[in-house]
Formats: structure tokens, C-alpha cells, sequence
């Protein structure tokens, strides 16, 4: 079979058996292509809790999927691979964030959407990439416990000055992959590109931007930028895509270790499997669902 033929298969199979696919902008051009929403960590939550289809196949890692289970806990969700998990959001528990609330009374504790279900039964208010300043602006307390990505939240508090933060030292793997150096050499080998950068890069690198956001965020302002030439700070899947969307402009790479291992394990002969019923199928339970799903209303609600 060809890519274009199992391409095919996959939406004649999503139509029979009433499945809605979700991907995110890190999984490969060619699954993309049959997705029915490409997005950001928002954008897909907003769509998950609207979608009509009675199953749901996320593409992208574990804790899309089980964000997706919450909002949705009536429907099956099913995840593209069962060991695409995210590296960030193994680093935090929910007894740690019990023992942090301890630490900081007072404070609303915010936590990264890159979080498992169980950690967002013990969070006040879920953030992602591109709704993290508005949220925690919106939120009615200036002391704001940001977790677990200390790098998302530099940027945020940058942005939000008048609020107190504290955070702890979690990250990004990816993300951490890439330097000021790399910048700088970048910036060189390109002196006419523009550099669009996600805020779970370093602060020095962040720093240097002349764009930071979300993954939508970077392609958007990408595609609509005039100019012609563009260093892409986050995984290389961006790269990819937007040079698919732009022909006429060019893309480079910050580095070429910047890739999610985690979201490229997925293929399109996952994808086939689960629509065929031999994916991985996800479970919560409704404690976990109700406690959890708390942060992630008052997301939807803070973010607007
Ligand atoms: P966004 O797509 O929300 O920018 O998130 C990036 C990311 O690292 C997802 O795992
Ligand atoms: Fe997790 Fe980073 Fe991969 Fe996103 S890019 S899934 S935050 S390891």
C-alpha cells in the first residue's frame, strides 16, 4: 500500500466507525494530513470538548489523550502509541504538589497542561503554551505557584510582572536541547531570518526572539509574516510543515536534536491500528475525572 492509499483507508475507516482524529503540530506531515484538527495543546483541548464523534484518536502523547478523556468522559479516547508518553510531565505527582501547597500557602497552584491526570486532580487552574499569560492575568490571586515547567514559567512572569511566582526545576527535555550558542550560530549562517521561538526553550534563548509562542503560534505568525526566512526554536515538525505551507520561504532548524522522540513514534499503521480497534484505549477513573477536570474548566474559562 502507498502512503496515499493508507492515507485513504484511514478516513473511509474514521467515517465507519465514528472516529474524530486529533494531531499535534509535532507528529509528521503525513499524519497530519489526516487529521480532522492539526493544533496547539489548547486548540485541541477546546476541540476535544466540542467534537461529535462518539470515539476520539489523539495523536500526539499520553497525557493529550487523557486530557482529552476528562473533558470528554463519556466517549472512548484512544492514543496513538501506547508508549508515546512526555518526559515533563513524568517530573511531577500529585503528593509533590500536595507537599508544595504546604510550602506556599495562599498561592493558586497553576500547573502546565504537560501534566498526567492524576497531577491535575491536585491543580487549581491547567495552562498551555499559548494561554498561559492571559490565564494567569485572569486569575483573581497575585501569588501563583507555576508547575513544572520553570522555563514556560519565566516567560510568563515576565509578562505578568505584578503577580509573585515561585516554581520548581522542571522543563523540557527537547526543548533544553538548544543554546544561546546555537542562536547566535544561527543567526550568523541567516543574518536575514527572523527567529520564532516556544517558551519551554531556556530563558537565554528565549531572550533572543523576535517571536516567543505556541506551536500554532509560530506557524501562524509565520505564515503571515512578510518576511521570507525564518529559525524555528522548537521541534523540528514545525520546520516541516510550515515549509509544506510556504514553499516560497525558508525554514531552519535552531538545532537538529530537537525532536520529541515521544511524539514521533506514532505512524500511520498506528494510526490504521486504532482505527481497526487495536489501539490503546484510555481509562480514568471518575474520581480522577472529576477532581481533574476542575483545572481544566477553569482553563477553558480563564482563557477564553
Ligand atoms: P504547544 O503545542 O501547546 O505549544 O505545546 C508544545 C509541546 O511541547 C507539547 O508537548
Ligand atoms: Fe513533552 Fe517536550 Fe515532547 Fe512536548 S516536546 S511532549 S513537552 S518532551
Amino acid at each position: 500500500m502507498t502512503i496515499r492509499q493508507l492515507q485513504d483507508e484511514i478516513r473511509r475507516l474514521k467515517e465507519e466507525k465514528d472516529f474524530c482524529i486529533l494531531v499535534h503540530a509535532y507528529q509528521s506531515e503525513e499524519v497530519t494530513e489526516i487529521a480532522d484538527f492539526v493544533g496547539d495543546s489548547f486548540g485541541l483541548s477546546q476541540s476535544a470538548a466540542q467534537v461529535p464523534q462518539k470515539n476520539i484518536l489523539m495523536c500526539g502523547v499520553r497525557f493529550m489523550a487523557e486530557t482529552v478523556k476528562i473533558l470528554s468522559p463519556e466517549k472512548r479516547v484512544f492514543l496513538s502509541h501506547k508508549d508515546a508518553g512526555c518526559p515533563m510531565a513524568d517530573q511531577i505527582d500529585a503528593e509533590t504538589i500536595r507537599q508544595l501547597r504546604q510550602m506556599y500557602p495562599g498561592y493558586t497552584v497553576v500547573t502546565y497542561i504537560n501534566t498526567t491526570a492524576e497531577a491535575k486532580t491536585e491543580s487549581d487552574v491547567c495552562v498551555t503554551s499559548s494561554s498561559a499569560p492571559q490565564i494567569v492575568k485572569n486569575i483573581p490571586n497575585d501569588k501563583i505557584l507555576f508547575l513544572p515547567d520553570c522555563n514556560l514559567g519565566a516567560w510568563v512572569k515576565e509578562q505578568v510582572p505584578e503577580k509573585e511566582f515561585q516554581f520548581m526545576r522542571g522543563g523540557c527535555p527537547t526543548h533544553l536541547r538548544m543554546s544561546a550558542a546555537d542562536v547566535k550560530a544561527a543567526k550568523e549562517a541567516h543574518p536575514e531570518a527572523l527567529f520564532l521561538v516556544h517558551p519551554e526553550c531556556h530563558p537565554s534563548v528565549v531572550a533572543l526572539a523576535d517571536y516567543v509562542g505556541s506551536t500554532t503560534g509560530i506557524m501562524a505568525y509565520a505564515k503571515k509574516s512578510d518576511k521570507r526566512e525564518f529559525i524555528i526554536g522548537t521541534e523540528n515538525s514545525i520546520v516541516e510543515h510550515l515549509q509544506y505551507a510556504c514553499p516560497d520561504k525558508r525554514f531552519y532548524a535552531l538545532s537538529k536534536d530537537c525532536v520529541c522522540h515521544n511524539m514521533k513514534l506514532t505512524t500511520l499503521m498506528d494510526v490504521y491500528a486504532c482505527l481497526k480497534g487495536e489501539g490503546e484505549e484510555i481509562f480514568l477513573d471518575g474520581e480522577t475525572v472529576r477532581k481533574a477536570k476542575r483545572s481544566l474548566d477553569n482553563m477553558l474559562a480563564y482563557g477564553g
